[in-house]
């Protein structure tokens, strides 16, 4: 078999999601882009993120530093009870890899996130970036897509990166797709003039993410409520995760057999991060309420950093060993060392 056979990758959606798996995917394969507007109007309803310290330490890995990404660093965590009273403040202290939590302007990481795709410094081949394409069908099983003014793109994998309205989820799932359902929670996107409401959405949980040539990521994929600032974190280690696992796939007989992998460690770190915004918003099911316990802050942090600090975030802390800083999933806080188990 020819080692050097790279695939053609099509992602859907030029958003972190789908700029974090070309950034990953361009060392083995040849990835395309295709977004309905134009990058620029990333800058447009801009807000800050929170970056868990693994993701920060994949996005210094694909070579966007601190000050580009303007970070400015998580230092002190306050705890409070039902009532809101404030009951301690806690210093968090940088990982041994150097990566700490952060917080940066969406358009800063979309920015850095680009140049890891397309720049010339990164590995294997820049990625084409097509704007003002807008993709309205999808053929999962001939890897075909349809674009609005009649083009067509063919590819040995079809990226849905879409969001959370994706089409390429409809295209997988068929009829019975989850969609995107307003979920009570409003978030405020504050700009220099005016506040703008945002109704937040998300999508029930989906037990398949692939089908065909297709398999989506991101929102798409797991759409969140916001309540601890996870979905860009969860976006870009999909991306790392689907860069590691075609990372030696070369012919497309060989692709299911990956996307089962991907998605099986996927699935169970999202749908963890998912049930707990659900559990804090106080909209899971009476059902649900009964056969779950109650929700645990700190340990539900410890399980979302421990996978940062110990080299395997992307992957779920699951694949162990890769480009590990021999800290085993730990995070400090303040003297205390909470462990994953
Ligand atoms: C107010 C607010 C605050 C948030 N704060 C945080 C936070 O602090 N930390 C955090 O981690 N997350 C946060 N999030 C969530 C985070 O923004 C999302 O999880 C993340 O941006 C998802 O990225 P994505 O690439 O999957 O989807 P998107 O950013 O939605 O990108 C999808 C892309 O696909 C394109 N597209 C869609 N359909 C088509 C089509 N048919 N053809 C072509 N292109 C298409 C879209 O134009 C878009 O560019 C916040 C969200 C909101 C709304
Ligand atoms: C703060 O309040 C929370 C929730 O009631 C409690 O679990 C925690 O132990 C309190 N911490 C301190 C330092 O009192
Ligand atoms: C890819 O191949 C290398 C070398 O054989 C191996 O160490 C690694 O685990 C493989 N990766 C995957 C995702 O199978």
């Amino acid at each position: 078999m020819d080692l050097e056979q790279r695939l053609r990758i099509l992602v859907v959606g030029g958003g972190l999601a789908g700029l974090a798996a070309a950034a990953y995917l361009r060392g083995r394969h040849d990835v395309t882009v295709l977004e309905r507007f134009t990058l620029v109007d990333f800058a447009r309803n801009d807000y800050a993120m929170s970056i868990t310290a693994n993701t920060h330490r994949f996005l210094r890995e694909l070579g966007a530093e601190d000050w580009q990404l303007q970070a400015v660093p998580l230092k002190y965590v306050w705890g409070c009870d039902a009532k809101g009273n404030v009951n301690e403040s806690v210093a968090q202290s940088i990982t041994p890899s150097g990566a700490t939590t952060i917080f940066a302007r969406r358009s800063r990481i979309h920015k850095e996130l680009l140049a890891a795709a397309t720049g010339r410094g990164g590995t294997g081949t820049p990625a084409t970036i097509r704007e003002n394409v807008k993709i309205t069908s999808i053929d999962v099983e001939d890897g075909v897509i349809k674009t609005e003014d009649g083009r067509e793109f063919r590819g040995d994998l079809i990226i849905g990166a879409d969001g959370v309205n994706s089409i390429v989820r409809t295209a997988i799932l068929g009829p019975s797709a989850p969609s995107a359902s307003p979920s009570g929670v409003a978030a405020y996107l504050c700009t220099a003039t005016s506040p703008d409401v945002w109704r937040i959405r998300d999508v029930d949980r989906m037990e398949r993410w692939a089908k065909g040539k297709a398999v989506i990521v991101g929102d798409a994929a797991h759409a969140i409520l916001p309540y601890f600032g996870l979905g860009c974190n969860l976006a870009i280690e999909d991306g790392e995760a689907l860069g590691y696992f075609l990372s030696n796939v070369t012919s497309a007989s060989e692709l299911p057999q990956a996307l089962e992998r991907f998605t099986a460690l996927r699935v169970a770190r999202a749908h963890m991060v998912q049930l707990a915004g659900r559990q804090v918003a106080g909209l899971v099911s009476e059902e649900e309420k009964e056969s779950l316990p109650p929700f645990d802050g700190k340990a539900f942090m410890a399980k979302v950093y421990a996978c940062g600090t110990g080299g395997s975030g992307g992957r779920g802390g699951q694949e162990g060993g890769a480009g590990g800083t021999g800290e085993g999933g730990k995070l400090h806080l303040e003297g205390r060392t909470l462990i994953n188990k």
